[in-house]
């Protein structure tokens, strides 16, 4: 069964304003997704009627919101395949994950000249606190190179990751370009040189059914708000055993076993790596969110990306001025698409779309060491998700008409 984007576009009711004066024709849900009412309802039915503190009051509120907080913790744990609810640690979003992985896990396991693998692709919040770790400690970054698509090339894996290597890290899938990176070959690769595997799901969990054990990643992690859920609220998946020996990382409430004047005792997970009042609202409406795509099926929205993706693909590539980024295998490709309209800026490109009520994002999409490579400063990106259809498809391909038709002098170059 197919899912029927024009029924779900009646549950998110922004979907249904104006921008500029225009029919909002929202195409930049890699960078937050748009929220259905069940969502946001969850939100205000909190705040009106079941607001307390979690963890802490013996009263009934309490007690209730502490109990909506951690089936939420189940349901995620189920959604991502886990083993038990305790392995799911909630922060604020994919990269308060990642460098709380950095700095728990990754300042009690890297050494001098330990190395850590990348690749050329990932995103920002994927390279920066692993840069920051590596400073401290005196190790190397590596990083897979890429294919001329941006597809990750392996041919040298045995030598990228080898015995040194400590933690090879990567995303699910490109926020810059779309791409579903194969993985299997690299999680196996560092598990045969004892190394960790952390699985970077920002744009993976919203996209692709994900099973964290079927995959053995050592790690995963992603956010709420790609995912219909609210914003400030990531999570943290860990196997147990390596959670279990992670140093906490914030000290505070909540977190502690006990203590005293000058030392303390820490909780059991997913406590100790839980410090201070969370985002008990979002977490809360998190889990209307994944029932949101449970219901409609994780397949398929993936099969409805694609065929987006491929629609728009096939008009692009009948335009000589524009230029694309990114894999033409639809295998591996998911609800993005990158590209530049000749030598026109991308800024210009964006705002053009802007005016015709079309939300698409431009830059360098915290990817500056892709662009680099690329040799461009950035892109124009459109991002696809289970709401999109393809009169939206038709609405940019229309707009990026206007845009070739007013830079008529510089499109071609
Ligand atoms: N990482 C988000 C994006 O790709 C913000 O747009």
């Amino acid at each position: 069964m197919s899912l029927d984007p024009y029924r779900l576009r009646t549950d998110f009711p922004i979907l249904n304003t104006t921008m500029n004066g225009k029919n909002l024709v929202f195409l930049d849900s890699a960078a937050s997704s748009q929220k259905p009412f069940q969502v946001i309802d969850a939100i205000g039915k909190y705040y009106q009627e079941e607001n307390a503190n979690i963890h802490r009051g013996i009263y009934y509120l309490s007690q209730y919101a502490t109990e909506c907080y951690e089936k939420t913790r189940i349901k995620v744990a189920e959604f991502i395949g886990a083993k038990c609810a305790k392995v799911v640690i909630f922060t604020r979003n994919a990269t308060e994950s990642i460098n709380l992985v950095a700095q728990t896990w990754g300042r009690e396991n890297i050494s001098r000249g330990d190395e850590i693998v990348l690749n050329e692709l990932e995103h920002h919040s994927n390279i920066v606190p692993w840069q920051m770790l590596a400073n401290e400690k005196g190790a190397i970054l590596k990083f897979v190179p890429l294919n001329e698509d941006s597809t990750l090339n392996l041919e040298n894996l045995d030598d990228i990751i080898n015995y040194k290597t400590k933690l090879v890290v990567c995303s699910q899938m490109s926020n810059a370009t779309g791409t579903i990176h194969t993985i299997k070959p690299i999680i196996k690769k560092a598990h045969d040189v004892g190394a960790l595997f952390l699985l970077d799901g920002a744009q993976g969990a919203s996209h692709i059914k994900t099973n964290v054990r079927e995959l053995d990643v050592d790690f995963y992690v992603f956010s709420a708000h790609k995912m219909l859920g609210p914003t400030g609220v990531g999570v943290l998946y860990g196997k147990e055993e390596i959670l279990e020996k992670m140093p906490p990382w914030m000290g505070g409430g909540d977190m502690i076993s006990e203590v005293h004047n000058t030392y303390s005792t820490y909780a059991e997970l997913p406590a100790r790596l839980e410090a201070g009042t969370p985002n008990i609202s979002g977490v809360i409406a998190f889990s209307e969110a994944i029932d949101y795509l449970n219901k409609v099926g994780m397949k398929n929205i993936h099969d409805h990306e694609v065929s987006l993706v491929n629609y728009a693909l096939e008009k692009l590539k009948s335009m000589d001025v524009i230029k694309l980024y990114g894999t033409n295998n639809t295998d591996e490709r998911g609800g993005v698409i990158s590209f530049n309209v000749g030598s026109v800026h991308h800024h210009d490109v964006g705002s053009i779309l802007d005016e015709l009520g079309i939300a698409i994002r431009v830059g360098h999409h915290c990817c500056q060491p892709f662009m680099r490579k690329m040799e461009i400063l950035g892109t124009c990106r459109a991002s696809f998700y289970l709401y999109n259809t393809v009169e939206e498809v038709d609405a940019l391909i229309e707009g990026l008409k206007q845009v070739i038709g007013i830079f008529s002098n510089v499109a071609k170059r």
